[in-house]
């Protein structure tokens, strides 16, 4: 009898590696200033989910890989992530108070030290990655991966049309675009770097890239819909403010439940071609997270 994989274990017994491994980047014996450095700290450590480091971490087992081969990728993304996260809640973004259940980083250090704490977090998880004990070819490509998903044609790219259509009306194209790019782009970046890591060849990396997206996708979509009817205290950030700035989302455009059905049918896209992809040895992490991500309510 083969038993179900639990993601919950699986998460619990890798969560508390990847923050030691962060731990070891912002020590208080580098040469940071003690106050750059507090900021940076503060949100790191705040209590993420760290979706993001165990996707890295489940598509290089997949692959037949070790958790160590990918500790610095994925400290790097989530690295990226919380920079991602300190700027977007600057009050000339989303201006929220709120994040992982604590004050948000620029309520605390103000905004020039929380701009100044996310450039930080943002180059820290390049010199991270480029650190890393793998094949130098592997670590140039994975380079070049996290800096496309997260730079204008990525994360940022989203992130700016996100705000430009603040109060506008937008299209379902539109959004979708917003969506893959402001959060689907690191989901997949991911994937994609635990399986660059162990070099997969291209059709096992467009198969898991055709699953991160749809994953990827239907987390912003469950952002989205956690936004509108989840609960604050599980979430810890403030919830209904999506609608209050007028924001471009899933349940906005398309209703509650209608966002719901989407968010299920791009989860089942994603396991599907998961299914499809050859060359992984073990895709029931895989599996696992892509019905954890879209049936959270954190
Ligand atoms: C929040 O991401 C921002 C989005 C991209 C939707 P998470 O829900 O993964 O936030 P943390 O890392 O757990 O705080
Ligand atoms: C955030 O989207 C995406 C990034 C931070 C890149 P949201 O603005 O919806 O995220 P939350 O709801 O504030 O976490
Ligand atoms: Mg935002
Ligand atoms: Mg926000
Ligand atoms: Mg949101």
């Amino acid at each position: 009898m083969s038993a179900k994989p639990d993601i919950r274990n699986y998460m619990k017994t890798l969560i508390p590696e990847v923050d030691r491994a962060m731990d070891r980047y912002l020590r208080t014996d580098i040469d940071i200033p003690p106050q750059l450095l507090e900021a940076m700290r503060y949100s790191v450590f705040a209590g993420g989910k760290r979706l993001r480091p165990v996707l890295v971490i489940a598509a290089t087992e997949a692959l037949g890989g070790q958790p160590t081969d990918v500790m610095p990728a994925a400290c790097a993304l989530e690295f990226i992530h919380t920079y991602s996260l300190i700027h977007d809640d600057l009050p000339v973004m989303d201006n929220d108070d709120y994040r992982r259940g604590k004050l948000t980083n620029h309520k605390v250090f103000g905004d020039a030290g929380a701009v100044l704490a996310g450039d930080a977090l943002q180059a820290l998880a390049f010199h991270a990655l480029a650190d890393s004990a793998l094949p130098a070819p592997r670590v140039v490509q994975m380079v070049a991966e996290l800096a496309r998903a997260s730079g204008p044609a990525g994360m940022v790219g989203g992130q700016s049309a996100d705000i430009e259509h603040e109060g506008q009306p937008v299209s379902a194209d539109g959004l979708a675009y917003i969506h893959r790019h402001k959060t689907g782009a690191l989901i997949t970046a991911a994937v994609r770097l635990g399986a660059i890591a162990q070099g997969a060849d291209e059709g096992t990396l467009s198969q898991l890239t055709v699953y991160a997206q749809a994953i990827g996708l239907a987390f912003q979509i469950v952002d989205d819909l956690l936004d509108a009817t989840g609960t604050e205290q599980l979430m810890g950030k403030t919830t209904g403010t999506d609608a209050k700035a007028g924001k471009a989302t899933y349940p906005a455009l398309f209703g509650v439940e209608q966002s719901q059905k989407m968010a299920m049918d791009l989860t089942e896209q994603a396991k599907s071609a998961l299914l499809n992809a050859g060359g992984v040895v073990n895709r029931e992490m895989l599996m696992a997270m892509a019905d954890y991500l879209s049936l959270r309510d954190r």
